[in-house]
């Protein structure tokens, strides 16, 4: 019996009753009192593993709390789900197809049979495939119209053909390999186009056009954007295939378009877009930092795949932290969740995230297509420290809302400046501490009356220098971005989200909820450039039509 056929109705099973009423037993806990009362709690409530440390410590938990979560993943199946995750199960139910990220790491010689073919070798073809094209960028024998070598890569996609490999070649920029720069284009809007080409010679530039299915208009219109613009700036039509190379799972559709079938670098159906870095999606990533580096990125990933599927959920991280996320979301009534990387080179990562987390997990039916009866994937939102503490943390700090957050810092900085990464680290743990410690009303009273306030004003201020506190967080310490721990670091999400999504019995793979609008797009684009007279649905929509058409009229 496939593994997704009958979810369980989680909210039905013991571990989570016992959950609702250890909730309400919690309602006092103070995390300060319980660092104050319990020596150990920080070695307790911390692990690491695949070059990444985890301080789980600040939570709103005790040792009863990790047992009974972990008791909920055993009662849902977990272990079950893990397996057939990885053995290429058909978990994207409502497509019919398995979810296979977790191939694309696999060392050469390992075997994964999946209807009757061994997926790994078709892997390392397209490996061997990008470490071909690389090598031959990176020596400049790959010659644009002029007989020039390529400088510039374009990266023309959107969504997981875009946030995944714009993450990671900008996180990893310390290990560029000289002389390839690269770029994303992702919006339809113009003025990216625009922005970006002003900046670029025809020449010397190297589109890849990258779309799982070919059919996304927004990349579809960049692409054809570009082979515009290289036209106008002089390249014969006839040497265009020497700029434009594709990566996509539709080949015909990437042949259509023009490019030569020798340029173009397949994908399956078995890997989601938001998970497809690993694949041939990642060219622009092995074009910036080199092939070898992109295998050490893949390794990283691949040892967070086997501490998913070889640790107990007591040590498990992406278990953990999913574990985690489920409190909160289910039992705390929290909505969101705080990604806040303080390193620059990270500074991506909440956008990734935010698609990975949010369109795997932004469900309300389970598998069987019944309503799920709890919440599911909470909004995931952030951005960069030290930046977010001027602007955002405020109402982490004083507002009414339960954010539970994840603080991401490197120990050690690429760029030492005097002694700035003291100063960043730092940051980052006071964040967390003021979340957790908070200030209390007499705190606050005695900072008051320290400076020399009369005791009305005391009065009059203390409320507003209140800090509530007991506001949980996450801490992962890297040593130093590199490739094998990024790779670590992204796959541990990926798990971590996938965890929800078997707590929820929801389909992490599927995306229906995007549909809808691009069907809709079509019909609104209709109305606004051939004035068809059949009015929208509604009265809001046609009303902007209209004003847009006013505007454009003659
Ligand atoms: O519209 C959402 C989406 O389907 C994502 O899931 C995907 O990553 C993105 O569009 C791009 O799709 P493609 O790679 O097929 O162009």
């Amino acid at each position: 019996m496939p593994y997704y056929k009958h979810p369980l109705d989680v909210t039905a099973l013991p571990s989570w009753q016992a959950l609702e009423r250890h909730r309400e037993a919690m309602q006092a806990f103070s995390m300060r009192d319980a660092f104050a009362a319990d020596p150990e709690r920080f070695k307790r409530f911390s692990l690491s593993g695949c070059g990444l440390f985890l301080d789980y410590s600040k939570n709103l938990i005790t040792n009863e709390t990790r047992d009974l979560l972990v008791r909920l993943a055993r009662e849902i199946g977990l272990e079950r789900a893990i397996r057939a995750l990885f053995d290429g199960e058909a978990l994207n139910a409502s497509e019919g197809r398995p979810a296979l990220h977790t191939a694309l790491r696999q060392p050469v010689g390992k075997r994964l049979v999946v209807d009757g073919v061994n997926l790994i070798p078709l892997v390392h073809r397209v490996l061997n495939q990008m470490t071909e094209l690389t090598g031959r960028i990176h020596d400049g024998l790959w010659r644009g119209y002029s007989e020039h070598p390529i400088t510039d890569v374009v990266n023309i996609g959107i969504g997981g053909s875009f946030l995944g490999p714009q993450l990671v070649s900008e996180a990893l920029l310390p290990f560029a390999q000289r002389g390839v720069r690269c770029h994303y284009l992702a919006n339809i809007d113009g003025s990216e186009f625009h922005d970006l080409s002003t900046r670029l010679r025809a020449e010397t530039t190297l589109f890849i056009v990258s779309s799982k299915s070919f059919g996304t208009l927004e990349t579809l219109k960049n692409a054809q954007a570009a082979r515009t613009w290289c036209l106008a700036q002089g390249c014969p039509e006839s040497e265009l295939y020497r700029h434009f190379i594709a990566v996509t799972s539709n080949t015909e559709a990437a042949v259509s378009f023009g490019i030569r079938k020798e340029n173009i670098f397949p994908m399956w159906d078995w890997v989601g877009g938001r998970y497809s870095l690993w694949s041939a999606i990642g060219l622009p990533i092995a074009l910036a930092i080199g092939m070898s580096n992109f295998k050490e990125l893949l390794s990283g990933a691949y040892s967070m795949d086997q501490h998913f599927q070889n640790t107990p959920f007591e040590e498990n991280m992406p278990v953990l932290m999913a574990l985690l996320g489920v409190w909160y979301g289910n039992f705390w009534g929290a909505q969101s969740h705080a990604i806040l990387p303080y390193d620059h080179y990270l500074r991506n990562i909440t956008q990734h995230l935010q698609q990975l987390d949010m369109e795997s997990n932004g469900k309300s039916v389970r598998q069987d297509g019944t309503p799920v009866s709890c919440s599911t994937g909470p909004v995931i939102w952030g951005g960069v420290g030290c930046n977010g503490q001027h602007a955002y943390h405020q109402l982490l700090h004083q507002g009414t809302l339960l954010i539970p957050a994840d603080f991401i810092v490197p120990v050690v900085s690429h760029n030492p400046i005097a002694d700035h990464h003291q100063w960043l680290y730092a940051n980052c743990l006071s964040q967390s501490q003021a979340l957790m410690c908070g200030k209390t009303r007499a705190e606050a009273e005695e900072e008051l009356r320290a400076k020399g306030w009369p005791e009305s004003e005391v009065q009059r201020l203390a409320p507003h220098k209140v800090i509530p506190g007991n506001r949980p967080s996450n801490t992962l310490v890297l040593e130093r971005i590199s490739p094998r721990r990024l790779g670590a670091l992204v796959a541990l999400y990926e798990h971590k989200v996938f965890v929800q999504s078997v707590i929820w019995g929801i389909n992490a793979f599927d995306q229906w909820g995007v549909e809808l609008g691009k069907e809709l797009g079509k019909a609104v684009y209709q109305r606004l450039t051939n004035g068809e007279e059949d009015p929208a649905e509604d009265a809001s929509t046609q009303g902007l039509i209209d004003y847009f058409r006013g505007r454009h009229r003659g």
